[in-house]
């Protein structure tokens, strides 16, 4: 696994997410609806994805399956070489807390924390003995240095996000995952995460997967994958090297 954490230029990792053959359904009985249909999809460490279809096609379900959120009822999820089937309940817990990092639309702030303690107690969970230092300096990297001891409601939506953005990479994750991080945020402000977002994406190499509304935005990524019903409609590579085309 360590050869994913960072794996440097040009040298050979396996895909960090590999989806093969994926089926899911929810709901219950006569209301149990198929979601993702035949989904397979590989993305390549580093690879930034944007995730795009209508609402309602399947994204933030494929979003949680991959972040160990959702299971599948038939298909295969392996991320950073870890195949999820073989995962329980608290195994795959620490796995995700430890290689990857998810933003919401709607920031998950705990209320009754501050902005520090909201970025440091699942490091301190996850058994960190650095966790408040370390919270404390991702804090900083994203600008919110001055308000480590602010509550989400004495925040604005941009840096809610921002710590939200904080809290998502202090555990160092090789995959970052976003759900429409610029969904509840106004035009310049969300601008300002993005940025932030690409920026900390490019400089740690992560591996990105961006739910997203906005076609622009998508095509800031190295490749933009669309779903239409559960099942992917098209992939289409802009620059990245290795990125590989999902199966049909
Ligand atoms: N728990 C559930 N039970 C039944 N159906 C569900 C459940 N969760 C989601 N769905 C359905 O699955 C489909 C895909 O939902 P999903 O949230 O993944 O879409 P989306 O592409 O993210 O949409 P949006 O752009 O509106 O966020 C939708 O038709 C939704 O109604
Ligand atoms: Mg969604």
């Amino acid at each position: 696994m360590d050869s994913l954490i960072a794996s440097p230029a040009g040298a050979p990792a396996p895909d960090p997410i590999i989806i093969a053959n994926l089926n899911l359904s929810l709901g219950e009985g006569a209301a149990r609806v198929h979601i993702l249909k035949d989904v397979s999809l590989r993305i390549g460490a580093g690879e930034a994805v944007g995730l795009i279809g209508a609402s309602g096609s399947g994204k933030s379900t494929l979003l949680m399956v991959m972040a160990g959120l959702e299971r599948p009822d038939q298909g295969e999820v392996v991320v950073a070489g870890v195949p999820f089937n073989g995962l329980g309940e608290d195994e795959l817990a620490r796995f995700r807390g430890r290689h990857i990092g998810i933003v919401f639309q709607s920031f998950h702030l705990i209320p009754t924390m501050t902005a520090l303690e909201n970025v440091a107690v699942p490091l301190e969970l996850a058994g960190r003995a650095d966790a408040f230092a370390r919270a404390e300096r991702e804090l900083a990297s994203v600008g919110l240095g001055e308000r480590l001891n602010q509550y989400p409601a004495q925040l604005s939506g941009g840096e809610q996000q921002r710590v939200a953005l904080a809290r998502a990479l202090a555990p160092d994750p090789a995959i970052l995952v976003a759900d429409e991080p610029t969904g509840n945020l106004d035009e310049a402000t969300g601008q300002q995460i993005v940025e932030l977002m690409f920026r900390k994406q490019r400089e740690r190499g992560m591996t990105l997967v961006l739910v997203t509304h906005d076609a622009s935005l998508a095509r800031r990524c190295d490749r933009v994958v669309r779903l239409r019903s559960g099942a992917i409609d098209s992939s289409a590579s802009h620059r990245h090297p290795t990125a590989a085309v999902a199966a049909p």
